[in-house]
């Protein structure tokens, strides 16, 4: 695979054909089905080659194995350390040859090299308007600031933990009466439509960076999500 440098980022020149996205999870998995299933019915020029979770149990791996989408899973509690983990990652997930790497609820920090072997090609959804609430409990963070608009973040990875071109986001209002649990609710509805769009443009290869590390879009789409109500959440 050729890479194309841009300032300190690179972006992927990809081979020809359909775009393999490999994803990786933690959990339930809900951003995950949202792409696996919004990539079959708008028929993207891709395909969901594996889903790869960080522990054997993760209950988004049934949805895929059931979905034939073949399944890996590399244990963090079976390696000595980081570096050792994102080896054996980095292993399982080579053995697919996808153009993306998905980050779709995958609950580990992961090394400077990791990132690196992947630039350009690593994308994660954050539960949080980006630059603001890196890291852990967003929503209570947003609760706790007294934020009225909060919402998720689609970027690419780069070493600093949860930073990185943006390449979309998703807002909701912080309504009153709001739990971290409510709140975090009303965000993943908007998470489940702005993540299948923003791989979408991957997908279809819309996506580049300008020299001041920003993302561009090819038919500049609108790429701010605004919830307009209708959750169970709301009030
Ligand atoms: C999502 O809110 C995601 O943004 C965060 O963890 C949650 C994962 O949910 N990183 P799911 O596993 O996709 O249902």
């Amino acid at each position: 695979m050729l890479f194309i440098s841009c300032g300190r980022f690179t972006l992927a020149a990809l081979s020809p054909g359909r775009r393999r996205l490999v994803i990786l999870i933690s959990g339930r998995g809900s951003n995950m089905q949202a792409l696996v299933q919004a990539c079959r019915q708008e028929d993207w020029p891709a395909d969901v080659s594996a889903v790869i979770a960080s522990r054997p149990d993760a209950p988004g791996l049934q949805w895929a194995r059931e979905a034939g989408i073949p399944t890996a899973s590399v244990h963090h509690r079976d390696y000595a350390g980081r570096e050792a983990f994102d080896t054996a990652l980095a292993q399982e997930i080579d053995r697919h040859r996808p153009d993306y790497i998905i980050l779709a609820g995958f609950m580990r920090v992961l090394t400077p090299g990791f990132v690196n072997r992947y630039t350009g090609r690593l994308v994660n959804i954050h539960p949080s308007l980006l630059p603001a609430f890196p890291g852990l409990h967003t929503h209570g963070q947003a609760l706790a600031t007294g934020v009225q608009v909060h919402g998720c973040t689609v970027h690419f990875v780069t070493p600093l933990l949860d930073h990185g071109p943006i390449i979309a986001q998703a807002c909701v209002p912080v309504l009153p009466g709001d739990t971290p649990e409510i709140l975090a609710e009303r965000v993943l509805g908007m998470e489940h439509r702005v993540f299948p769009a923003a791989v979408r443009w991957l997908a279809e290869d819309r996506v580049s960076l300008t020299a001041d590390h920003r993302v561009q879009v090819q038919g500049d789409p609108v790429r701010l999500y605004m919830w307009s109500g209708g959750d169970t959440a709301a009030r």
